[in-house]
């Protein structure tokens, strides 16, 4: 049997290339290989424990996250795209798996308490979003997931959920369910830094690039990089670390020796922002184009991307259904045959 794996992503808004270099390329990679069985998750629901009052957001980034799958290679006839609101028996198994978890085991999850500070929730926590690492934990074990490639701060998810498997597999004395492992980004590659050069891309920080933005777009971000604030003369030396530019170009040009090339020359001095950013531009433009191209032809035919989501989510409730169904007879909450 293939190995199953289980990924998913908030539809807070459109994807950028933070998330393409540390999830998307990997899952796409992953998917070709013909090795496993993917299932890829837009989680709604998620998303709506802190964005309850905001739904219309959630409602139209879902689409935009379909079209960026979609956009980098994601094929719906290797991996199933489904939609988590429309699968029941995930939150039918997260109500018995709530029952297996305590309150101080979840206020210790580091993730959910960072988020909590980033959000300002204070005191005022929505009961939902306090629980979703055990939602996330019905979101693996729904589909017995062995593999889940994600980032390095969804590793606490992973454990809470392993321990639900040991706790249900025990207390109920069935092995159903699967403990599952993470594949997360090699180290120091996880995470793309803004073009601003804060340490994280994110929406809310206003410095991404979106697998979405039309190449004037791109070239205009490019150009306000962050590069090294004391290179103020062409014929300055330059310095590389901390140097938006540069970092990129470390991540995105496969062309290693050019890059040396032009980090030696930057920092003798005689090299001007103007330039590499012109070359970086190329760089991106190579790899962003024909995404952002892709992703064009698929908007043109909404409905078509509506008709393989219902499909995958068709799909993926079946095999969620049947987990279910083990689950309610492990417990003996099954009483008419
Ligand atoms: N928490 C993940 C994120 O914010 C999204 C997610 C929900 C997920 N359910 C999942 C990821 C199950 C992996 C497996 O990115």
């Amino acid at each position: 049997m293939k190995k199953v794996i289980l990924t998913g992503d908030r539809p807070t808004g459109r994807l950028h290339i933070g998330h393409y270099v540390g999830s998307l390329k990997n899952r796409v990679a992953l998917q070709n290989t013909g090795k496993y069985e993917p299932y890829i998750m837009i989680a709604d629901q998620q998303a709506l424990t802190d964005n309850a009052r905001d739904p219309e957001k959630i409602r139209n980034s879902l689409v935009q996250v379909a079209l960026d799958y979609l956009a980098v290679g994601i094929d719906p006839a290797k991996s199933t795209i489904f939609i988590q609101s429309q699968i029941p028996a995930l939150t039918e198994l997260t109500s018995y798996y709530l029952n297996l978890v305590t309150v101080s085991r979840l206020e210790r999850n580091p993730t959910v308490k960072a988020e909590i500070q980033q959000k300002n929730f204070e005191r005022s926590i929505p009961a939902g979003f306090f629980v979703y690492p055990v939602s996330q934990a019905a979101d693996i074990t729904a589909f017995k997931a062995n593999l889940v490639p994600v980032g390095d701060d969804q590793e606490p998810m992973l454990e809470q959920a392993r321990e639900i498997v040991r706790s249900f597999n025990t207390i109920y004395k069935k092995k159903i369910l699967v403990e599952p492992e993470g594949i997360f980004p090699p180290k120091g590659e996880g995470r793309l830094p803004g073009l601003d050069g804060n340490a994280k891309m994110s929406k809310s920080l206003g410095n991404c690039i979106y697998l979405s933005d039309d190449a004037d777009t791109l070239h205009k971000k490019i150009m306000s990089m962050y590069t090294d604030s004391e290179h103020i003369h062409v014929e300055d030396p330059g310095k590389i670390k901390g140097n938006m530019v540069f970092t990129y170009l470390d991540v995105f040009d496969d062309d290693k020796q050019k890059v040396a090339e032009l980090k030696e020359h930057y920092q003798k001095g005689g090299l001007g922002d103007v330039k590499i950013k012109r070359y970086l531009n190329e760089v991106l433009e190579a790899q962003l184009g024909p995404i952002r191209k892709r992703r064009m032809a698929f908007a043109q035919d909404l409905p078509a991307v509506y008709d393989l989501l219902q499909k995958g989510s068709q799909k993926a409730n079946a095999v969620a259904e049947q987990t279910l169904a083990e689950v309610r007879a492990a417990i003996g909450v099954n009483y008419f045959g």
